[in-house]
């Protein structure tokens, strides 16, 4: 029942008209190819990024707070992404203050838990009206082709909530590399374990390198992300620890720019190590075709009442649908628009890790 609620509540807000006429996802991927530039085939934002994969390895332990088959003892394989935010394929890592981690698990009976994850454990802003807002106020200055610092300084005083951001940026300067870095769920999601009890959770993953500032990244190299991580998965496998921390009464759960307080009274679980083993290219790599919908989730995970999460799932899509669109046009040059859109649902059909996620596994309940 409340799977029906929760798909109603998306397709409703899915549907749900700005004042100017479009939709809303509509609306915030355009917002988000005014701020970063058209760059067709890429993703609209989190454009920069590089493809890895490797496994999971569980322990058991995460069984305690969630009967998805992710948690049993056992290894699972993993495609995954690392980026940064921004609509720009080519811009430089030094401009960058928050690394991001996108995976999917690959589950047995077909299943797939697929995530995506900052580097921060707070988000800017808490509702997707407040992205529309932050992403107007963004709008690169046709005089400077910056943002305007006075329209972004007068949002910042409208939307006290983004200074948990701003203040978490400004005491953590970011890592020198995409592998040193902890990555969070920030939103929350409910956890059901096998007698029924639903818990709810956020998790993050901690890499096993020590933390290192960027400071002491190569200033001259613009990509030294990706190449640091190429250089270092050469050398051997690169790992994380996944920890689920399960919310305490008072937590905020539907409110991404609340970090849940450190006061070590949080009930926490290694549920065991990810390890990474390849880096390809994201032009031909197995993530490019993948669209990390946070709500492709498996049978014993679901989505909180957070609203963006629902806001991610659509404008996720959105962004999918333009950016594979594009791809299929460039491959098929002559091909006519609706047999291309023809072909790339048959591709999705056989190989559901190129699906936009509308026909993945999606748990809203
Ligand atoms: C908890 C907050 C959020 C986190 C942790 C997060 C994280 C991420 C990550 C890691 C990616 C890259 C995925 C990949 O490698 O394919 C991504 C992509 C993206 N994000 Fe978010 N994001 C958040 C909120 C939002 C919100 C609120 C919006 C807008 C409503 C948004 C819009 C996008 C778009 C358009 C993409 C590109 C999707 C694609 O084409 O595949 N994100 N996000």
């Amino acid at each position: 029942m409340s799977a029906i609620v929760a798909t109603g509540a998306l397709f409703t807000w899915a549907l749900h008209v700005h004042a100017e006429n479009v939709p809303v996802p509509t609306r915030i991927v355009d917002l988000f190819e005014q701020d970063g530039g058209r760059h067709p085939g890429f993703r609209r934002n989190h454009a920069k990024g590089v493809c890895v994969s490797g496994h999971f390895d569980s322990d058991g332990q995460g069984a305690a707070l969630s009967r998805a088959s992710v948690f049993e003892r056992g290894s699972v394989p993993v495609i995954g992404r690392f980026s940064a935010p921004g609509g720009n394929p080519q811009q430089e890592d030094a401009d960058t203050t928050v690394r991001s981690f996108a995976l999917l698990f690959r589950l047995r009976g077909g299943e797939e838990w697929r995530v995506a994850m900052n580097s921060a454990p707070v988000f800017m802003v808490a509702t997707p009206q407040a992205v529309l807002e932050q992403l107007d106020a963004s709008r690169p200055d046709p005089r400077t082709g910056r943002a305007d610092p006075e329209r972004l300084a007068a949002f910042q005083q409208r939307h006290p909530e983004t200074r948990a951001l701003l203040d978490w940026e400004n005491a953590h300067p970011p890592s020198s590399g995409f592998d040193n870095a902890a990555y969070y769920s920030i939103d929350t999601f409910r956890f059901t374990d096998a007698a029924g009890s639903t818990h709810p959770v956020r998790w993050r993953v901690e890499p096993q390198r020590p933390y290192q500032p960027v400071s002491d990244a190569p200033a001259d190299d613009p990509d030294f992300l990706e190449h640091r991580l190429a250089h270092d998965v050469e050398q051997g496998p690169v790992r994380w620890h996944l920890v689920l921390t399960e919310a305490r009464p008072g937590d905020p759960l539907d409110d991404a720019t609340r970090a849940w307080p450190d006061d070590g009274r949080h009930r926490e679980i290694d549920a065991g190590t990810l390890v990474l083993d390849r880096v390809q290219s994201q032009i031909d790599g197995p993530c490019r075709d993948v669209n990390f919908d946070p709500l492709v989730l498996p049978a014993g995970i679901a989505a909180s009442n957070d609203p963006l999460l629902v806001a991610r799932s659509t404008v996720y899509a959105e962004s999918f649908r333009r950016r594979v669109g594009e791809e299929a046009q460039a491959q098929q040059g002559h091909t006519p628009r609706g047999l291309t859109a023809w072909l790339a649902a048959v591709k999705a059909w056989i190989d559901p890790s190129r699906s936009s996620g509308t026909s993945g596994t999606r748990r809203t309940d």
